[in-house]
């Protein structure tokens, strides 16, 4: 399974975001990750579709990927969808109907996703499998770049890698996010993980390239040495 790398926007500098878009672009990593958050869901703001458009506009082959931590992301799917939002991501924790989210979102053409927070159990998403194309198995609390890692939720995605496997669902997208960096990165990918989010680690880095041809190549191996 391919490892895919995604450098969250949310470390980006604001007062050059098109640049740092276009940065995280050229870094070759795999899609851009554009954290929403509606200070009512997580006590903070972030971004709204006017970002995601943005990033059409200066990276229209750059595949965008929109985290909502947003209490009623049902009302927000037109807007974000419209800005050229290409998978969508809902909390489990949301407060609409999970079934019928995930639903409208592919009825849209959009990939849909699933996330589930550090204190939700694994069981909490395995009703949704058959409805989502992928699940974020958050390792930080949302709200704020730059946290801790948080390793217990570890186990959490080997026991979504091996739910998936049971349904068939071989190579089914597994992703981390939140404190994700050189030595966390391939602990995830070992324990199932085959996406990886990344702010502060990769914004921080002079060659982003570099760091994510090394945080691809460290967890191929670390897969490998796992099985
Ligand atoms: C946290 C966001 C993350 C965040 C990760 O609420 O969902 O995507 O940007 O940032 P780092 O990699 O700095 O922990
Ligand atoms: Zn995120």
């Amino acid at each position: 399974m391919q490892i895919q790398i995604l450098p969250s926007l949310l470390a980006a500098d604001f007062g050059r975001l098109a640049d740092d878009i276009v940065r995280a672009e050229a870094s070759g990593a795999d899609a851009l990750h554009i954290d929403v958050m509606d200070a009512h869901f997580v006590p903070n703001l972030s971004f709204g579709p006017d970002v995601v458009a943005l990033s059409r506009k200066v990276a229209p082959g750059f595949y965008r990927h929109v985290h909502l931590m947003m209490t009623r992301p049902d009302l927000y799917l037109e807007p974000f969808a419209n800005a050229g939002a290409q998978t969508i991501q809902i909390h489990v924790e949301a407060d609409c109907d999970i079934h019928a989210e995930l639903k409208r979102i592919r009825g849209m053409g959009l990939r849909a996703g699933l996330v589930l927070n550090p204190e939700t159990p694994s069981d909490a998403v395995f009703p949704y499998m058959k409805e989502c194309d992928e699940i974020l198995v958050m390792t930080v609390h949302p709200g704020y770049g730059g946290q801790s890692f948080i390793a217990e939720c570890l186990p959490k995605v080997t026991a979504i890698r091996r739910r998936a496997d049971a349904l068939g669902r071989a190579g089914f997208d597994i992703m981390v996010d939140g404190g994700v960096n050189g030595e966390t990165g391939p602990q995830a990918a070992a324990a199932g993980a085959n996406q990886l989010v990344a702010g502060s680690y990769l914004f921080k880095q002079s060659d982003m390239a570099a760091a994510v041809r090394a945080l691809r190549a460290d967890c191929g191996r670390s897969v490998a040495s796992a099985k």
